[in-house]
């Protein structure tokens, strides 16, 4: 006899390494398991044998015969599962791609951290449609026909009647139309105005607030306002009111607070004035609550508004408001 069955075994698991295609592995298969293949013939030869080496023989032979088969069918499927998962371009040996969970978007989760604040103040939330008529978004809030307060507004017109809310203060009008005083409630909400460059954008968010009863005064306003300012930021962060004018607030304030990257020294995010403004607000016009059919001896209020990306870029500290609309998933991902 020539090679032992080992041999044999190792030599074609050797040649096994080396195919590439189902032919191969037939042409091999022949070559050791066929009719005239080495194994088949080493087994025929084996009755040459002494009679006493015949069994163990036999059963050596045999067994690499059976794993011979095996591993050439396993090779075949092998072949045939990456050939098909190749014609469907799926590659079955590449890891896989992991599932991302999101994030909220910094707009979302400032709306949320105001909500929290001012719920916990006792403010109810309310919401209010954002194609709306030209009575709740200027009339009822005093903006007559053709006053120049309309102007500073950039108002997206539907028709004639309709427009795209510029603010959410016509949800004010909203509540009070539905609920007699005592209110309480603060309105968060998408606004749109006909205006696009580095600090304005068509779209963005507001909350609005609004607290009527007998006897609110400004302090009031001053009260709630600092008490959500120290939360919002913190307890060193200080306010200012400043004199200025809304048709459905008198008085009415702009109002400032100390700026929260240099401390009111003066910087470029400040424009070396070392306060930012936040947000308007005022006391509610007599006229608005005429409108309404509230009793203007018995029962007086106080309204604001701010503006949520300026909140969010003072407080993660973003630089330019068109960020939050390029949806650039880096850049949302990181809040
Ligand atoms: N609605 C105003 C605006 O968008 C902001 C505002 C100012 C709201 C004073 C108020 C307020 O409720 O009292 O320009």
């Amino acid at each position: 006899m020539g090679k032992s069955i080992e041999e044999i075994k190792t030599q074609a698991l050797a040649e096994l390494e080396t195919v590439s295609s189902i032919d191969d592995i037939k042409a091999l298969s022949i070559r050791y398991l066929g009719r005239k293949g080495l194994v088949t013939l080493f087994l025929r030869d084996i009755s040459k044998l002494p009679e006493k080496e015949r069994p163990a023989a036999g059963k050596n032979t045999n067994q690499v015969k059976k794993l011979l088969k095996e591993t050439f069918d396993r090779a075949e499927s092998l072949i045939t599962e990456r050939a098909v998962s190749a014609e469907k371009g799926i590659d079955v040996s590449l890891p896989g791609r992991p599932v991302s969970a999101g994030s909220f978007h910094p707009v979302s989760l400032i709306t949320e951290q105001i909500s929290d604040i001012f719920s916990r103040l006792g403010f109810n939330i309310a919401e209010g449609p954002e194609v709306e008529t030209d009575y709740y978004n200027f009339e009822a809030l005093n903006f007559p026909k053709n006053h120049p307060a309309r102007d500073m507004q950039d108002t997206f017109f539907v028709s004639d009647d309709i427009v795209l809310r510029t603010h959410t203060s016509p949800i004010q009008v909203r509540i009070m139309e539905k609920q007699p005083p005592p209110i309480k409630v603060i309105a968060p909400g998408r606004v749109y105005r006909c205006d696009s460059d580095l600090t304005h954008t068509p779209m963005f968010h507001q909350v609005e607030g609004l607290m009527v009863d007998e006897g609110i005064s400004f302090g009031n306003l001053k009260g709630i306002l600092t008490s959500f300012v120290h939360q919002m930021f913190d307890e060193k962060t200080s306010l200012r009111f400043r004199p200025s004018f809304f048709p459905f607030t008198e008085p009415s304030a702009e109002v400032d607070i100390l700026c929260v990257i240099c401390r009111g020294k003066g910087c470029r995010v400040c424009s070396q004035t070392g306060w930012l403004e936040v947000l308007g607000a005022g006391m509610v016009h007599p006229a608005v609550f005429e409108n309404v059919g509230y009793d203007t001896a018995r029962h007086t209020g106080f309204a604001f508004g701010m503006g949520v990306e300026r909140i969010a870029m003072l407080k993660y500290g973003i630089d330019d408001l068109r960020k939050f609309f390029e949806n650039d998933i880096n850049f949302l991902g990181q809040f």
